[in-house]
């Protein structure tokens, strides 16, 4: 056994992949009667520190795919906050039933990056944020079948592995190496489309002015003192519009509203959950 801690490190606006992580990262620490410890770095407030890891560490380390890629706001506080120490490391992002393309191996570089060790990985489809019509109440019995393999999985090769050395080349993801763009988003005529100015609007006398909608923007846009206002740069992540108590908040861009459009029709089908530790794809159920 080469490893004493557990680590779940997530960003997560919508919490798909607080869960995600938090279960892998949860379970790996029950099946290794090990301490776990979970790092939400999701807002400003959350973010105000750096986090060093061990030698005996292993981290799960999640974001959710944004346009193929780690979501581009977030990529500097993933690439400065986090360094390990030839610390074991399991990559995992979220996808919402499209593609996660680039997302994995951007992952999983950064971590090489950062002195981590990352020997597994997962992307795992999950409820679009954008709408509950892709990969509605996903992940599913189904899915979590699979997940728990690969915590399985992951936990016996841990517990067997006596040398350090047995995990340092990097696991096989699919993605471009060198990294390629951001997918570019489509309307419903199949042409690009741009939103990228697109802002949460408030129903205003739907607005009992709590502040949830300002404290949980990853990225601080909404105004804290009055929060119909939203003088940031949105990343259109949803978190203000799900942690609404009331339901005020909604996106009204028309781009961004025929690309959502576009998702529905077009990505139907049932996107798998896909696996990855050392140089091997997991396959373990047929969906
Ligand atoms: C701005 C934005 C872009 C997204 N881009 C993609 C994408 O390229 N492919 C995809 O399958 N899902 C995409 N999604 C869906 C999310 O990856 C998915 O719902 C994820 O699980 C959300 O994670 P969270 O709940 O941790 O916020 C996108 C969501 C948002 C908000």
């Amino acid at each position: 056994m080469v490893v004493n801690k557990i680590y779940g490190v997530f960003f997560s606006p919508v919490n798909n992949t607080r869960t995600m992580v938090k279960k892998v990262a949860g379970e790996l620490a029950k099946r290794l009667q090990l301490p776990v410890e979970f790092i939400d770095f999701t807002t400003p407030a959350d973010r105000g520190q750096g986090w060093k890891f061990g030698k005996e560490d292993l981290v799960v380390f999640g974001t959710p795919t944004f346009a193929g890629r780690i979501p581009n706001k977030i990529l500097p506080y993933v690439q400065t906050l986090f360094e390990g120490d030839e610390t074991l490391a399991v990559a995992m992002v979220t996808f919402g039933n499209r593609n996660f393309e680039n997302s994995l191996i951007e992952v999983k570089n950064e971590l090489v990056n950062h002195n981590f060790s990352p020997f597994a990985g997962a992307a795992i489809a999950c409820q679009h944020s954008f709408t509950e019509k892709l990969a509605t109440a996903r992940p599913d019995e189904e899915d979590l079948r699979q997940i728990e393999s690969f915590i399985e999985e992951i936990a016996q090769l841990v517990q067997k592995t006596e040398k350090k050395e047995d995990f340092m080349t990097p696991v096989v993801v699919p993605g471009d190496d060198p990294l390629t763009g951001y997918y570019v988003p489509l309307g419903v005529d199949g042409q690009p489309v741009q939103f990228l100015k697109a802002k949460p609007k408030t129903i205003e006398e739907d607005c009992d002015h709590c502040g949830a909608c300002a404290a949980h923007c990853p990225v601080e846009a909404i105004d804290f003192n009055d929060e119909t206002k939203v003088p940031g740069t949105c990343i259109k992540c949803q978190a203000c519009v799900k942690v609404c108590h009331t339901g005020a908040k909604y996106f009204d861009d028309e781009k961004f509203l025929s690309h959502v459009k576009m998702l529905e029709e077009n990505y139907t089908r049932r996107a798998k959950p896909q696996f990855f530790i050392g140089a091997k794809e997991k396959v373990y159920g047929n969906t």
